[in-house]
């Protein structure tokens, strides 16, 4: 049987071979509705002739198809169920319309097979976002129900050719080069670090190649669409800058003083790059022993005086008024080599075997999983501080609904601290985290781990703003 490792992966040789460009993931719109059907599909995701894997997709693909809207335009999205459990669909990112969240059993009612849902809202932040499934996502992402939204600026700064998205996921595959659907919901997975994948694809295909043209500057869009493997990147390497994180432009493209860059699940990055002549190059994940390279770039072409950069507009999000913020502080307990200490979960202490049983692992201060009253409760205006102290041995990556923040302080850590507007964050293990946000949008939001089998082992709490 043959063996995956990522270090199977030899990047970099050969690119010429291998030159295609991105899947497009382009899609037509009918009317004034987008249908998507969540449903089972096949697609190899090993290598293109490879074994194909049973997925569960939008549209017979993963990722689903590439919803493009102009910023202020309205989203309209048909969702119909083909799946065998219910399902509902997130607009990671997206400052929405609470009762469009898809958040099935907080902002809606679960879509049940056949049915089906019409998400209706106006994006108004250009950007780079994504949707993905929002109920059991543990198990509905990983086989492949997730695909990217973008919103275009007033004026499109990049012209498609020069617009590239990359939807980045980590699939675990079983010895022939298939999903393996047997190792879902593993408690193993949910105690320690999530369902971390053995292979990399971009836009539902291993090492992709694109072609550029030397002197141009090009948008890369950088999508984690997987269930808990962050992303280790080093843009210098390729002679990248950031100019947006989570969807956000950064006022300026920035050069990182640091590597190297982590992606964490459900975070974006774009990046500005101008390749020179000559200056093929791969991007790769550096987290193994070994770099895995997972997107390849042939350059063509002689580097003359290419076009200008564009520059991106920054979106306008309220300003965290620091003095006299409320804080709440979040103690994350648990998972494996932590101790949880006396836990909630449905309103029952969980004892013994319990947390075998319920697969709680994980908790907020003390409580796994959606409390009965929230976190707490916040007048619309009111800028709300987060404090996030991890106690447990692991990284997490925590995603606020509905908000952008400005992560504040970070203990032993300076990074994205002051600048960028974030979706999520990451925090280390025993690291204290604060971030700010004005809570400004009415509804029921959630807080909670993006490492899909810590969110649905306990780390998920909500809060409210009236
Ligand atoms: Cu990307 Cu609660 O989700
Ligand atoms: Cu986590």
């Amino acid at each position: 049987m043959m063996h995956i490792t990522r270090r199977h992966f030899v990047g970099g040789a050969g690119l010429a071979a291998l030159a295609v460009q991105f899947p497009s993931l382009a899609l037509a719109r009918q009317g004034s509705f987008i249908d998507l059907v969540a449903g089972p599909s096949q697609q190899a995701i090993f290598q293109p002739d490879g074994p194909a894997s049973d997925l569960w997709t939008y549209n017979g693909s993963a990722p689903g198809p590439e919803i493009r809207v102009r910023r202020d335009e309205r989203v309209r999205v048909r969702l119909a169920n083909n799946l065998e459990e219910p399902t509902s669909l997130h607009w990671h990112g997206i400052r929405i319309d609470n009762a469009m969240d898809g958040v099935a059993g907080l902002t809606q009612e679960p879509i049940e097979p056949g049915e089906s849902f019409e998400y209706d809202f106006v994006a108004p932040d250009a950007g780079t976002y994504w949707y993905h499934a929002h109920n059991k996502s543990w198990n509905q992402v990983a086989r492949g129900l997730y695909g990217p939204l973008i919103v275009d600026e007033d004026e499109v700064p990049f012209d498609r050719a020069h617009d590239l998205t990359l939807v980045i996921d980590d699939w675990r595959l079983a010895g022939e080069g298939t999903l393996d659907v047997a190792s879902l919901g593993s408690l193993m997975d949910w105690s320690h670090d999530g369902r971390l994948g053995n292979w990399l694809t971009v836009n539902g295909r291993a090492m992709p190649v694109n072609m550029l043209n030397a002197g141009e500057p090009y948008r890369l869009r950088l999508i984690n669409a997987s269930n808990a493997r962050i992303l280790e990147i080093d843009p210098n390497r390729f002679d990248a800058k950031v100019i947006a994180y989570d969807g956000q432009a950064l006022p300026e493209p920035v050069r990182l003083t640091y590597a190297p860059l982590m992606v964490g699940p459900a975070q974006r990055v774009d990046l500005l790059i101008v390749p020179q002549a000559g200056s093929d190059f791969v991007i790769e994940e550096l987290s193994g022993d070994t770099p895995f390279a997972f997107a390849g770039f042939e350059v063509r072409g002689e580097t003359a005086d290419g076009p200008g950069v564009p520059s991106l507009p920054v979106n306008d999000l309220p300003e965290p008024e620091l003095a006299g913020a409320r804080t709440v502080r979040v103690e994350m307990t648990g998972g494996a080599m932590g101790n949880i200490g006396r836990v909630t979960y449905n309103g029952k202490v969980l004892e013994g075997s319990d947390f075998r049983d319920t697969g709680q692992v994980w908790a907020f201060n003390g409580i796994a999983n959606l409390p009965e009253t929230p976190l707490y409760s916040a007048q619309r205006g009111e800028t709300i501080v987060i404090e996030t102290v991890n106690n447990t041995a692991f990284v997490h990556a925590m995603h606020v609904h509905g908000h952008h923040f400005r992560v504040i302080e970070r203990s032993g850590s300076e990074i994205d601290v002051g600048q960028p507007w974030r979706d999520t964050f990451l925090v280390g293990p025993q690291q204290t985290t604060r971030i700010a946000f004005v809570a400004d949008n009415p509804g029921k939001w959630l807080y909670h781990c993006h490492m899909l089998e810590h969110a649905a082992g306990g780390m998920n709490t909500w809060f409210e703003v009236t």
